[in-house]
């Protein structure tokens, strides 16, 4: 085994225990005389399988029982549509704050199928801050279909410490930071993540409707000539519960199964305290490094999820990544539309990986410096 310390941004490290679970069930799975894969969606093992991976969903974020728990395919990419498609009709305006790529790639879907205002966006500040402090945030229309935000913005590092305050019905792609801490679900309408991150492997998006957002759906559809079609509506997703169509059957065990782990390890609050320990150590490696390295991202807006930073030099920061790589420290390079240099801490990345890395970065700013 040469497994290393992998700081990918998505798919990303999963705990070992896990992979080791999911391993075991290719071949065998129960009972069933046959592997996890080679199952029907409808077959009573699998069926119990998608109910415990919405029960832990809700467990894991203590969310109110009548939420409705989804598990879809085309990742939160398509969840930027099939929000704005569902709960904007088309004469409606929806407010969707502007605070990394993956908001501006939400504002363009959004922009097909319904009206959009943009109270904030970082873009003419390289998006290094999030609209936190007074005078920031643009006036939000009060008749506004729903307000969109991204908890975390993967590609630039920044986090909002907390949903932003609105009395709107709130969205949020929680893709890159879901049970890395509590949430309060009850304040939302809709949750969506993809599972790459925290929750397991590519191909499978939770998402998670307030009783009122399901409720909209049907007034929204009214509006749309022809309706909503079938794989965009979460009404019909939800009547049959997550398998309208066949659902990814290995994302969702292994998206269960991270959860069980998620829950055993501590739940939120664990993961919480975890990657608040994590970041501050690497966010201190950076600002103590003398402007050898930098953050670039306001500290009250910064990620404990994925720490951005720069090189003083960036000619050495294809250096710095192959040298970590050599030294088993992975996927350290920042986004292709961006550069510089990117940790992702994911809850399966353990604490003594930063401590490497830390390590490291002190050692090649000494040598290079
Ligand atoms: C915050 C956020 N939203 C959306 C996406 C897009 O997710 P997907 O590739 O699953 O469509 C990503 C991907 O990294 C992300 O980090």
């Amino acid at each position: 085994m040469t497994r290393a310390w992998n700081f990918s941004a998505g798919p990303a490290v999963l705990p070992e225990s896990v992979l080791e679970e999911l391993s075991a069930v290719l071949l065998e799975f129960g009972d069933c005389r046959a592997g996890l894969m080679e199952i029907s969606h409808r077959s009573k093992p699998f069926v119990a399988v998608m109910e415990s991976a919405r029960e832990r969903l809700k467990q894991v974020l203590d969310a109110p029982a009548d939420t409705t728990v989804l598990y879809l395919q085309g990742g939160a990419s398509l969840q930027f549509l099939m929000t704005a498609m569902c709960f904007a009709g088309p004469e409606d305006t929806a407010v969707y704050l502007d605070t990394g790529s993956w908001s501006t790639a939400a504002i363009k879907e959004a922009r097909r199928v319904c009206k959009v205002a943009v109270p904030f966006s970082g873009k003419v500040s390289q998006f290094t801050y999030l609209p936190l402090q007074d005078g920031e945030m643009g006036p939000i229309p009060d008749e506004a279909a729903f307000l969109h935000y991204t908890s975390n913005n993967t590609v630039r590092g920044s986090q909002f410490p907390a949903p932003p305050d609105t009395q709107l019905p709130l969205i949020g792609d929680l893709s890159s930071d879901i049970c890395s801490r509590p949430v309060d679900v009850a304040r939302h309408d809709v949750i969506y993540a993809g599972a790459q991150k925290n929750l397991g492997p590519s191909g499978v998006t939770a998402v998670m409707l307030s009783p009122r957002a399901m409720a909209r759906i049907a007034e929204v559809a009214a509006q749309r000539p022809g309706g909503i079609p079938s794989m965009l509506d979460y009404s019909v997703h939800a009547a049959k519960d997550s398998m309208f169509n066949t659902p990814n059957t290995f994302g969702v065990f292994a998206l269960e199964r991270m959860l069980a782990w998620v829950a055993a390890e501590g739940g939120v609050t664990h993961f919480q305290a975890k990657s608040a320990r994590m970041s501050a150590a690497l966010y201190a490696a950076i600002d103590g490094s003398g402007g050898f390295y930098t953050a670039p991202v306001r500290p009250d807006s910064r990620s404990s999820m994925n720490v951005v930073w720069r090189i003083q030099d960036p000619a050495l920061e294809p250096i710095f990544c192959k040298e970590a790589e050599a030294a088993g420290l992975l996927a350290l390079k920042g986004h292709r539309s961006v550069g510089g240099l990117r940790a992702s801490l994911y809850n399966a990345l353990p604490e003594a990986a930063v401590s490497a890395l830390v390590a490291f970065m002190a050692e090649f700013a000494r040598s290079r410096g």
